[in-house]
């Protein structure tokens, strides 16, 4: 830890230890002390909570955070949550109890977490949200939010499949994780573009959870559903719920991408392959390698840098006419 965060953490852990140190006597200063002197001179503890392994993107995002960690020499408190908010907010108390330099993380949902960030900024521990962003009154409780703009990412599904269906479709939806930033922006988006065409129709929408069994579940539903013969065309959240409504359709004796039309979001490794199989039509990329960036910021703030409250990443839009196998073996994750 640098002397700038040392002066950015005044509030917080520092100032108690220094104050105590002029105050009595030097034993209690090495007290204060001593898990610094466990760390390498410099070493950055960061605390990261991630939501789970629910998907393909969040194994990939998972694996940049770690390797990107790895190569800076950053002491990485990774706790995984299992999708659940409680393992999440009990892993954020954790890491302000172990007094970490900084904490980070992927939020599952986008309420609730106003209480345990009060906490980290009562400890003088600075946040930054990567991937998801949160709902708070008070938007000093993070330093800055790294991630994608989900709103645009469900504008662009449906820019895509209004063009591909000439703007007449019916629609069946699978949402990601009920209250969660990128369901709750993808569908804002993608409502949004298509409310300028009248004979675009979302007919059927329920929760998929972000996951390849519960997308392949829930369009079995939508299928044997009394609407089910008009589908056709699904918008996916991810990838895996449409990689699992693909063999959902299959199972019925429907062709995927031919039948039902399909646009999802992640660009994903597996869904560039549904694509050159000609069973996914298209995918709004989501990038998950920010480990780079989360980093980044990280030490720029520890320098005393300033960072904008929104650091964006930089996504396209990969269909039928652009994927290729050369495309598809370079494609990182
Ligand atoms: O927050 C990003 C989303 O979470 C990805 O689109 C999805 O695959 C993941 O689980």
């Amino acid at each position: 830890m640098n002397a700038n965060h040392a002066h950015r953490k005044t509030n917080g852990s520092i100032l108690p230890c220094l104050l105590t140190a002029l105050a009595l006597t030097g034993t209690l200063l090495v007290g204060c002390s001593s898990k610094q002197s466990e760390k390498q001179e410099g070493q950055i503890t960061v605390g990261f909570s991630q939501i789970g392994a629910e998907s393909g993107w969040r194994t990939a995002n998972t694996q940049s955070i770690k390797s990107e960690a790895e190569k800076r020499g950053v002491d990485l408190r990774f706790s995984d949550a299992q999708g659940k908010q409680e393992n999440q907010i009990r892993a954020i108390r954790t890491f302000i109890q172990q007094k970490v330099d900084v904490i980070a993380f992927s939020p599952v949902v986008e309420t609730g977490w106003q209480p345990v960030l009060e906490e980290a900024k009562r400890a003088g521990i600075p946040v930054f949200l990567t991937d998801r962003a949160v709902d708070v009154t008070d938007d000093s409780l993070y330093v800055s939010f790294i991630g994608s703009d989900f709103i645009e990412e469900g504008r662009r599904a449906g820019e895509w499949l209004a063009k591909k269906m000439d703007g007449k479709a019916k629609i069946a939806e699978l949402q990601g994780t009920t209250g969660s930033a990128p369901a709750i922006d993808r569908k804002k988006g993608f409502e949004a573009f298509i409310a300028d065409y009248p004979e675009m129709t979302i007919i059927k929408s329920q929760s998929g959870d972000f996951t390849r069994a519960k997308g392949k579940e829930v369009f079995e539903a939508f299928l044997r559903s009394p609407e089910g013969s008009e589908i056709n065309a699904l918008y996916a959240h991810n990838d895996d719920m449409a990689l699992g409504a693909i063999q959902a359709i299959e199972e019925a004796g429907k062709k995927p991408g031919t039948d039902i039309v399909i646009v999802s979001i992640d660009g994903v490794h597996d869904a560039f392959q549904a694509i050159l199989d000609g069973k996914l039509n298209c995918t709004v990329e989501c990038n998950p390698l920010i480990g780079p960036q989360v980093f980044d910021a990280v030490e720029k703030y520890l320098a005393g840098e300033e960072l904008p409250k929104r650091i964006q990443i930089e996504e396209g839009v990969f269909d039928e006419n652009i994927v290729t196998q050369e495309v598809l073996d370079k494609r990182q994750y």
